[in-house]
């Protein structure tokens, strides 16, 4: 099968070599707003590169946009308008408006789209799932999700993010709700500038947390930072009746016991995303490849990210406002 890959930055690179070790991917088309990137990327796999338009007319199998986020929009319609399988990289776009009208073009047509939520088909965040449903953890008591960054991204990258909680948060956003199966009610955030002044001259900030609320009560605590020195630091932690499960609790997890003789963890720390995740984007752009072969359908939806986005969009405007906001707030 012939896929196009768009946007050969950070994630796009990394998509660019997991794709090409996927069996059923014969051929690799690689396209960016900047020609060179997109040529690198391909002389680093072996493949092609094009222009977007060319790619586009290449009439691929499936194409993979990793083009920032402002792009998204754009880039899904045309791409579900030539009929093509999409897999997009989140969050689905820059604002709720065109994320909405999105998700309605979408289903208004019969081509999948998969948003690229990792963590669905991370080996931890799976098993966790699995615990909580079975019954194991007994009735969920508490739940804290972190998302932490050892070093901010380039300054460019902030100003079209979205900032942190559309960004960065909504990781945590789109895994609490496929692992509880329950939705938000309440999301009470905030947030510092403490680190470099292009996040508050893009209106974000670099640490972060929040407080929310599940339907069902449970509560659930989010913190964040593009500042974590000891390493990325990505967990989950669920607490029961019965007893608990720690997502990303691993030898390589970047904590420091200041408890005499405990040794844990012994190996170094996750550097960064790319090889924090490495299976999980690989497992995730298997299922987009069945996905583009029709053998499957999509298993993370817009529709599933954007009530992801909703959450986002409650922590932003908590944090503006300084107080709780009802998710019926900005549910449209
Ligand atoms: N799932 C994850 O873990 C994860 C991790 C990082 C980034 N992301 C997401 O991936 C997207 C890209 O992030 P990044 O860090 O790789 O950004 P980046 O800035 O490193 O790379 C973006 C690339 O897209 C190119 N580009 C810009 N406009 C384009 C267009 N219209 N068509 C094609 N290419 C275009 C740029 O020239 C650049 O090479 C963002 O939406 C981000 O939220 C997801």
């Amino acid at each position: 099968m012939r896929f196009v890959v768009l946007g050969a930055g950070r994630i796009g690179l990394s998509h660019v070599g997991t794709l090409k070790a996927q069996s059923g991917v014969t051929d690799l088309l690689i396209a960016d707003l900047d020609p060179a990137r997109a040529a690198a990327a391909a002389a680093s796999v072996g493949s092609e590169s094009a222009t977007i338009d060319d790619a586009f007319a290449s009439k691929p199998d499936g194409i993979v946009i990793a083009a920032p986020t402002s792009a998204h929009a754009e880039l899904i319609v045309r791409a579900v308008r030539a009929g093509i399988p999409t897999f997009c990289e989140k969050p689905l776009a820059e604002s709720l408006a065109s994320s909405i009208a999105l998700v309605e073009e979408v289903e208004r047509r019969d081509v999948p789209v998969q948003i690229g939520f990792q963590r669905r088909f991370d080996a931890g965040y799976v098993e966790a799932k699995r615990a909580l449903q079975a019954g194991d953890i007994g009735e969920l008591r508490r739940m804290h999700l972190l998302t932490c960054d050892p070093t901010p991204p380039p300054a460019q990258y902030v100003p079209t993010s979205g900032g942190i909680y559309r960004d960065c948060h909504i990781h945590d956003f789109d895994i609490l709700r496929w692992v509880t199966g329950r939705e938000v009610a309440t999301v009470f955030a905030t947030g510092a500038n403490r680190g470099a002044p292009f996040f508050a001259d893009a209106g974000d900030v670099d640490e972060s947390a929040a407080l929310l609320t599940l339907d069902d009560g449970t509560l659930v605590t989010v913190q964040g930072s593009r500042y974590n020195g000891a390493g990325y630091d990505v967990r989950m932690e669920l607490a029961g009746s019965l007893g608990n499960r720690s997502v990303g609790l691993d030898e390589r997890v970047p904590l420091t016991s200041a408890e005499p003789g405990v040794s844990f963890p012994t190996e170094s720390a996750w550097p960064n995303f790319q090889e924090r995740f490495a299976p999980a984007y690989a497992a995730e752009l298997a299922r987009f490849v069945a996905v583009a072969a029709g053998e499957t359908a999509s298993p993370c939806t817009p529709r599933d990210a954007l009530e992801a986005l909703f959450i986002a969009e409650a922590a932003e405007l908590s944090r503006a406002e300084g107080r709780p906001v009802r998710l019926d707030e900005v549910k449209r």
